[in-house]
């Protein structure tokens, strides 16, 4: 993930490539629920910047992130089409939803974006939706849709990435086991 962008723009096609790679993510049931907004008019990235507090993190020293970088993805899911796909006669049905599956999906979208802008030549970061304040009513977005996160998508620049990532990943025998736990 990188937080800081030059102002390189990013060239449309690019940016169809990689929504290409977000719409063709695996979805359960295909219930097809994953939606994506694709910001860049610089107010409205603006906007979302400061929905995420950005001028607060800048005067503590951080990068200006959101509002540096070119494109934002904003990705949604619509729970609904996923509780219609799976009341469907072909389906059997849940309704506890142990795992719901939405948030698998945004997350394979999410995976897409980020290897699709690498294709690309470009770099992307992701901000949590938990990060934000007013973005449904911001960017018109219906009630009922939920908001998972926005990616941000462009050039990179040199990044300043936090503490708490310096730790590096973990060795691979914790991660990963073979034949048994
Ligand atoms: C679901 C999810 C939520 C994340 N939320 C944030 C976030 O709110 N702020 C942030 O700076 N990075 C966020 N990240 C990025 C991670 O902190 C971290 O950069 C990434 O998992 C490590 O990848 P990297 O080594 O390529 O940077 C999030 C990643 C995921 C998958």
């Amino acid at each position: 993930m990188v937080r800081s962008y030059t102002d390189q723009p990013v060239p449309p096609e690019s940016i169809e490539r990689i929504l290409d790679a977000a719409v063709r993510a695996p979805s359960a049931g295909f219930s097809q629920g994953q939606r994506f907004i694709v910001v860049t008019d610089s107010d409205m990235r603006g906007a979302i910047a400061e929905a995420a507090g950005e001028s607060d993190f800048v005067a503590r020293g951080f990068n200006r992130w959101l509002s540096r970088a070119p494109v934002h993805i904003v990705i949604c899911v619509d729970t609904q089409a996923y509780l219609g796909r799976y009341a469907e006669s072909d389906k059997s049905g849940t309704d506890s939803w142990d795992v719901p599956y939405w948030w698998i999906d945004a997350g394979a979208s999410l995976m897409a974006i980020l290897y699709g802008a690498v294709d690309e030549g470009l770099a992307a970061g992701f901000l949590g939706g938990h990060a934000f304040t007013g973005l449904h009513s911001l960017l018109c977005i219906p009630g009922r849709i939920d908001i998972v996160g926005v990616v941000t998508i462009g050039h990179s620049a040199p990044d300043q990435r936090p503490r708490s990532l310096q730790k590096g990943r973990l060795p691979r025998d914790e991660t990963v086991h073979h034949d048994h736990w």
